[in-house]
């Protein structure tokens, strides 16, 4: 592996001889010279190249090389006159590894729309804003490693393909062999039917309540047809476990994890921050550290209706106790009345699935989802029931075929204690910290109704 552009123009060891790869961004030729912008991805910035016309193909190649095309460029790193950089590289050679014909190369020198960019899945990380979510992306999904294992915390690899819908939405994919030609008896390929999961809770809840405190993080899959700004059907998901851990327990490390999380990136990934602050969100680096620096809000669900229905605000969807609150009344709050992230707690038990723990007023559970602004929801826990007998007749209300859960009941005849966790949804992380309007950006290969590329 060479010298990466990170490493090089961070460097003040100058008047040495390096060896550099990368894309040429543009090339600008001035008199005897030509000077050349390339990228290797590796950080924002481009390392300037000086090409002298008595380079042996500096007229054959050079001088035609265009937006994309791959070089390698061995020269004298220099101090550079030139505002806006430390360092320039004097090219000694450059060799033409790939050609990109400029006709046909959809990525110009201009700004393109995201929409378009979409269509060319596979080019598009080729782009400032695309490559810094990336750079942010990965940074972040460290950074989640780092917090949780720093406190203790083991990794659990729950599975992808699952016999048991966690949720209980009915949004699972099925898993089959269809297309394969086999006997009817053989269509379930697992003896029973299966689908891809949509959340790796309960198999990390058994791990918790061996292990005592353990994440699963991981793809997970909804067949929803919401076609939103903030809904994948394909999305990762982060989701701790804690045994002898209760609502505030679960809430105070949810806090704790968000701004972590968001130091960590305000701290490692400056330039990218710094693109995100300038031509995507105005004000996004002082938004996260005002995040960081200052306590969530935190209400109940029977606080938040009321505020709901005391507003003069209009909304779509009517408001009264029991609904689910959609996400214009969730923006309403944490955007218009806490004007920062937004615990919500102990929601109706009509509303949420069957695992989470009833309180004393038999009506509410101790629920928790965190709002943050721009976005609504962005993570979704509580604490579990752990009392057998309240659980199973939740599973009974909830038409759960107790039998296939016997392994998740046993959990409760066998040293229950109580236990907690949550799931974050990674890309609305990825969103909130970059400003990004839409989904689609944050993650690689976004998966939604209709679409798949790649
Ligand atoms: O609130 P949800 O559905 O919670 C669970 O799945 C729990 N089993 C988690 C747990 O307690 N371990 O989903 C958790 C989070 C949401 O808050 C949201 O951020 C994200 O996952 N999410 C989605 N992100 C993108 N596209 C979708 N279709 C999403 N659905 C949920
Ligand atoms: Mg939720």
């Amino acid at each position: 592996m060479s010298t990466r552009i990170k490493q090089i123009i961070a460097s003040t060891d100058t008047d040495r001889k390096i060896s550099v790869n990368g894309w040429v961004r543009t090339r600008r030729d001035a008199g005897s010279f030509s000077f050349i912008e390339i990228n290797d991805g590796s950080t924002l910035k481009n390392l300037q190249i000086i090409a002298d016309e008595r380079l042996s193909n500096y007229s054959e190649q050079i001088k035609k090389l265009s937006t994309g095309c791959a070089i390698v460029v061995s020269g004298e790193l220099k101090e550079s006159p030139a505002k806006g950089q430390a360092v320039e590289l004097h090219a000694d050679s450059i060799e033409v590894i790939g050609w990109a014909n400029p006709e046909e190369y959809p990525l110009q020198k201009k700004r393109h729309s995201f929409e378009f960019l979409r269509e060319i899945t596979h080019l598009r990380p080729r782009t400032n804003a695309l490559g810094a979510i990336a750079r942010v992306r990965s940074r972040l999904s460290y950074s989640v490693h780092n917090f949780f294992q720093e406190h203790g915390f083991h990794q659990i690899h729950t599975p992808v393909i699952t016999t048991s819908d966690c949720e209980g939405a009915g949004e699972m994919f099925s898993v089959t062999t269809d297309n394969i030609e086999r006997d009817q008896a053989d269509k379930n390929f697992f003896g029973k039917a299966a689908g891809l999961t949509v959340s790796g809770q309960l198999q990390a809840e058994v791990y918790a309540l061996s292990l005592g405190d353990v994440y699963t993080f991981g793809p997970t899959f909804r067949a929803e047809n919401s076609n939103t700004s903030r809904h994948l059907s394909e999305f990762w998901m982060l989701e701790p476990e804690m045994a002898f851990c209760d609502l505030s327990g679960n809430v105070r490390i949810a806090e704790e994890m968000l701004k972590y999380l968001l130091s960590d990136t305000l701290e490692h990934c400056q330039e990218d921050m710094l693109l995100f602050d300038t031509f995507i969100a105005k004000g996004v680096i002082d938004k996260l550290e005002s995040v960081i620096n200052n306590s969530f809000g935190q209400i109940t669900y029977t606080e938040a209706i009321d505020t709901l229905l005391k507003t003069n605000k209009k909304f779509e969807f009517p408001v009264s106790w029991g609904i689910d609150m959609q996400a214009e009344h969730e923006r309403y709050l944490t955007e218009e009345v806490f004007k920062k992230p937004l615990i919500v707690t102990d929601y109706p038990a009509a509303i949420k699935p069957f695992y989470m723990r009833v309180n004393d007023d038999n009506k509410t559970v101790a629920a928790m989802d965190i709002l943050v602004p721009g976005i609504g929801e962005i993570i979704g826990g509580s604490q579990r029931e752990e009392r057998y007998d309240i659980l199973y007749q939740r599973m009974l209300d909830a038409n759960i075929d107790v039998q296939e859960y016997e392994w998740y009941l046993d959990l409760r005849k066998y040293g229950s204690v109580p236990h907690s966790g949550f799931g974050l949804g990674f890309e609305r992380l990825v969103q909130y910290v970059s400003g990004m309007a839409n989904i689609r950006e944050v993650i690689p290969f976004p998966r939604t109704p209709g679409s798949a590329p790649c």
